[in-house]
């Protein structure tokens, strides 16, 4: 299985501090918000990632991460031309991914999950990749989930769809920014057509793997935030430096 982060877009909620750099290069606490994902995908056991980002600030990941050496995992470049959502950004890996399964994270997410809650994630994610078939995704319980992907849940937990940014939200879930997916998902990237925001969306492709039957979800236990707006980029330091004090 790789990994990929994607890191481009135009971070516009975040101006002015977005205004000269990457969203992804701000700080978070003690450390350039970048390496969260990173060293999240290499706590999944990912070691070979893949980076998509704008033409923009490329170089200025490259002078940070270089080829990945010193976190310990192997980093290759994609340069997404133009901002056109998250799912054409993870559509522009498809020539270095081939038939292998993905676990996709967004730039922006912080995850600080406890020991026991990490190795439960990575057992699920080792069994997806030994038998990849269709697509998982991660839902954590949030106060207000209307900025989010929401998952209207039936019955019996039965996943009835996922609504991108709701005003009347089907659940009190997030669905995260992290994804796993077999290697059709990029033929369900090309069939997307733009959201009402103008972007090709992620929840569509799920979305697109419910109707087919071919989408699974977990509840993530523990913190987690993205970092798109001022007041999650707050929460997002608040949590990276109490993970630290614990000794994460
Ligand atoms: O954080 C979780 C949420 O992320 C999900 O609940 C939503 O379903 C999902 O759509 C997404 O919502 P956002 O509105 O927060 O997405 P945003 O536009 O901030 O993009 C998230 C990341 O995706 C961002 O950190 C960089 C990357 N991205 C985004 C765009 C639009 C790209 O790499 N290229 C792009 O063109």
């Amino acid at each position: 299985m790789k990994g990929i982060i994607l890191a481009g877009g135009t971070g516009s909620r975040l101006r002015p501090l977005t205004n000269v750099t990457n969203k992804h290069l701000l700080p978070i606490y003690d450390k350039p918000m970048i390496f969260y994902p990173l060293e999240f995908l290499k706590s999944m056991g990912i070691k070979e990632i893949i980076l998509t980002t704008g033409k923009e600030f490329a170089g200025d990941f490259a002078d940070l991460l270089g080829d990945g050496s010193a976190f310990g995992v192997s980093l290759t470049y994609k340069v997404q031309e133009s901002p056109l959502g998250i799912a054409h950004a993870l559509g522009v890996t498809e020539s270095i991914i081939g038939e292998d399964s993905i676990m996709v994270i967004l730039g922006d997410n912080v995850f600080m999950l406890e020991k026991e809650e990490e190795a439960r994630i990575r057992e699920r994610v080792a069994a997806f990749a030994s038998n990849p078939d269709g697509a998982v995704i991660f839902l954590k319980e949030v106060d207000d989930p209307r900025r989010f992907g929401v998952p209207t849940i039936g019955n019996g937990g039965k996943l009835l769809g996922i609504t991108e940014k709701p005003t009347h939200p089907g659940s009190n879930y997030a669905v995260t920014g992290l994804y796993l997916y077999d290697s059709k998902v990029f033929r369900k990237i090309k069939a997307l057509r733009p959201s009402a925001r103008g972007e090709l969306e992620l929840t569509d492709v799920n979305n697109a793997y419910l109707t087919e039957g071919k989408l699974d979800y977990s509840v993530i236990l523990g913190e987690w935030t993205d970092a798109g707006t001022f007041e999650s980029l707050h929460k997002a330091n608040l949590i990276a430096k109490e993970a630290r004090h614990n000794g994460k």
